[in-house]
């Protein structure tokens, strides 16, 4: 009896302690990471195009998108400054042509 008293307030002490601990929260990389893995990639990229890699040129290249689109979601400003804009106008037409570069030479 006393066993089952001793399991039970265990238990009760469990719960509380578990409904106590802070919801947690879902990871979300700041613009420094977006940007960090960016500048990876573009590294790679530039080494597949050193060695005539198109595969893994192309895969780099989508790899840049999605993550800078999700840069965008994420952070559509950053200090006040339009960088999702900013990606649009500015990178969006680069990584067009680096794309259909990809394309003419395979
Ligand atoms: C219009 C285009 C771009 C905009 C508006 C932009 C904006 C920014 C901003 C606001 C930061 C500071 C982030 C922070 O402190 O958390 C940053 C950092 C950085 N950006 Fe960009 N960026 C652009 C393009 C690029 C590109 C094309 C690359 C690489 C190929 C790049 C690489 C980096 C790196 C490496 C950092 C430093 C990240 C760190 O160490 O935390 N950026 N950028």
């Amino acid at each position: 009896m006393k066993r089952i008293a001793t399991a039970m307030i265990a238990l009760a002490v469990s719960v509380m302690f578990a409904a106590a601990e802070p919801a947690k929260e879902r990871y979300e990389p700041g613009l420094g990471e977006f940007m960090t893995a960016t500048q990876l990639r573009h590294a790679k990229l530039w080494f597949a195009g050193r060695e005539s890699n198109l595969d893994l040129a192309a895969y780099e290249i989508d790899e840049i998108k999605e993550g800078l689109e999700e840069a965008r979601r994420l952070h559509p400003t950053f200090d006040g400054i339009p960088v999702a804009e900013m990606m649009k106008t500015i990178l969006d037409p680069r990584i067009a042509e680096l794309e259909n570069a990809v394309i003419r030479l395979a």
